[in-house]
């Protein structure tokens, strides 16, 4: 069978974004449980569907990929209504993908899309590094079990890096993604949709004053095509498997309620007024975590993809948000 340079397994928002983006530089393929993301119809990109859970068939039909990026997940809120089906994908799944990689002739290394939410989301500060450690438990109670899937696959990555002399087995740990097809209850995407439809942003109080790390999808992009290109073209050394661990979000956190108003200041701009949302903030009754100076403390430690992948600057996320609107706006006068 011949070789292929990238395998994207799990193409779902990011995985299918990412597919778009490198079949511009390599050759690409996507796997998936469900068929091929709409977004890829007429990219001329092969997808195979493929269960992760299932080892034999995973080294059956990925074939010779050079890479891998593991985008599979199973996310908040199936992940807490099908506990085994998120411990099976979520762990298993990357067990398998990593068991892959060490026998594969052609594979010369995986990274995995990890999250910033391996770090918790409650009471941070200072400079966060790769090394600062997993806070699994400095979650909502909503989020742990992801938290914990996130961590235990960055744990089982790292293992596998330390015990393979050759191959590379790293992750990007991501911002909380902007870009275009952001999954639909997401605040970001909440918030333009809800401008667009006339009615008010409703953050929460008890999580609206939370630091929040975002990512736009063309850094992430860029960042993953720097990352193969390393494994490919470089020799591993040794060393310590968190070297192959790597943060990209904008360093400089925003809270939800600064997200509610960038959108609704954008579509002010963008609108000469037109559309303005009024920014309604909903009491749950919930203990409020965080407060408005907390994101003042915190920065993102980002010299390692400015350093290992190049990557000089990154997009704001006030910058992606008025490009999400303009398109936004755009469609719907089309
Ligand atoms: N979207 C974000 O804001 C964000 C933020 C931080 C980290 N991440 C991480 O990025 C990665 C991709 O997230 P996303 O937002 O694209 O999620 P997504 O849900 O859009 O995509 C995940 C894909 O995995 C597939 N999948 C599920 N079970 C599978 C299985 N058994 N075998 C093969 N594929 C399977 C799903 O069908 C889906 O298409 C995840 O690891 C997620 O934790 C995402």
């Amino acid at each position: 069978m011949t070789e292929y340079d990238v395998a994207i397994i799990g193409s779902g928002f990011v995985g299918s974004s990412l597919a778009k983006y490198l079949t511009n530089f390599y050759s690409v393929k996507t796997f998936d449980v469900v068929e091929q993301h709409p977004s890829l119809e007429n990219q001329d990109i092969e997808h195979t569907i493929l269960d992760i859970t299932d080892k034999d068939t995973l080294f059956q039909k990925l074939g010779n990929p050079r890479t891998i990026i593991h985008c599979a997940i199973i996310q908040i809120p199936k992940i807490n209504e099908d506990k085994n089906l998120g411990y099976n994908v979520n762990v298993i799944g990357t067990q398998n993908i990593c068991d892959f990689v060490t026998s594969s002739n052609s594979t010369k290394g995986v990274v995995l899309i990890s999250s910033w939410h391996t770090y918790g989301e409650q009471n941070l500060s200072g400079l966060l590094q790769e090394n600062s450690g997993y806070r699994p438990d400095m979650v909502e109670d909503r989020a742990r079990l992801y938290a914990l899937s996130k961590t235990i696959q960055e744990c089982i990555i790292r293992f596998f890096d330390e015990k393979n002399p050759e191959k590379i087995f790293g992750a990007l740990k991501i911002g909380t993604v902007l870009g275009e097809g952001m999954p639909k209850g997401t605040a970001a995407n909440l918030f333009i949709e809800k401008s667009i439809a006339g009615e008010k942003l409703t953050p929460y109080k008890h999580s609206m004053n939370r630091p929040m790390l975002y990512a736009a999808i063309d850094d992430i992009c860029k960042a993953s095509q720097n990352f193969i290109n390393l494994i490919l073209n470089e020799k591993k050394s040794p060393g310590n498997s968190i070297d192959h661990i790597m943060n990209i979000a904008y360093p400089k956190p925003i809270s939800i309620l600064d997200l509610a108003n960038i959108v609704s200041e954008t579509f002010n701009e963008q609108t000469n007024g037109k559309i303005h949302p009024e920014i309604s903030i909903v009491d749950k009754g919930i203990l409020e975590t965080g407060n408005p100076s907390d994101k003042d403390s915190l920065e993102l430690d980002i010299s390692k993809i400015k350093t290992i992948l190049k990557l000089d600057s990154l997009i704001s996320p006030q910058e992606k948000i008025q490009e999400l609107v303009k398109q936004k706006i755009s469609n719907s006068n089309t």
